[in-house]
């Protein structure tokens, strides 16, 4: 069973290609590219540093900490250190808002990680 969560409106996204989100245990990194959203985990399986910190080189995310390559579409792993590929996440847009779908586990809360407090979608 899975349900829908809004991480944050489509206008959010605009001015940045990349952002974290923290929705219970999960950690996501919402990208966008050529217009379209990919949610992936955001913990490297390599040794678990955020992906969000580090570069979109088209549709493959370098990891800031060894340079481990994932591709946001699949999770799957592109280039080493890592070896196992990451969990990623069905996004829908729906009326302005962005939307993963997750699955059922009691996951309520949305924190979209922004160093200082949001600002942005009132997860605080
Ligand atoms: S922590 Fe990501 S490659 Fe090592």
């Amino acid at each position: 069973m899975f349900k829908k969560i809004a991480l944050c409106e489509t206008s959010q996204m605009e001015s940045v290609q990349k952002k974290r989100f923290v929705i219970g245990d999960e950690k996501i990194m919402l990208a966008k590219i050529e217009n379209t959203f990919y949610a992936i985990e955001d913990t490297c399986s390599h040794a678990e540093a955020s992906l969000t910190a580090g570069i979109l080189d088209g549709f493959q995310i370098e990891c800031p900490r060894h340079g481990a390559r994932f591709d946001v579409r699949s999770g799957e792993v592109v280039t080493l250190p890592a070896v196992m590929p990451l969990k990623t996440y069905p996004v829908t847009v729906e009326e302005g808002q962005i939307v993963i779908s997750l699955e059922e586990g009691g996951v309520d809360k949305v924190g979209c990680a922004d160093t200082g407090g949001c600002t942005n979608c009132n997860c605080n």
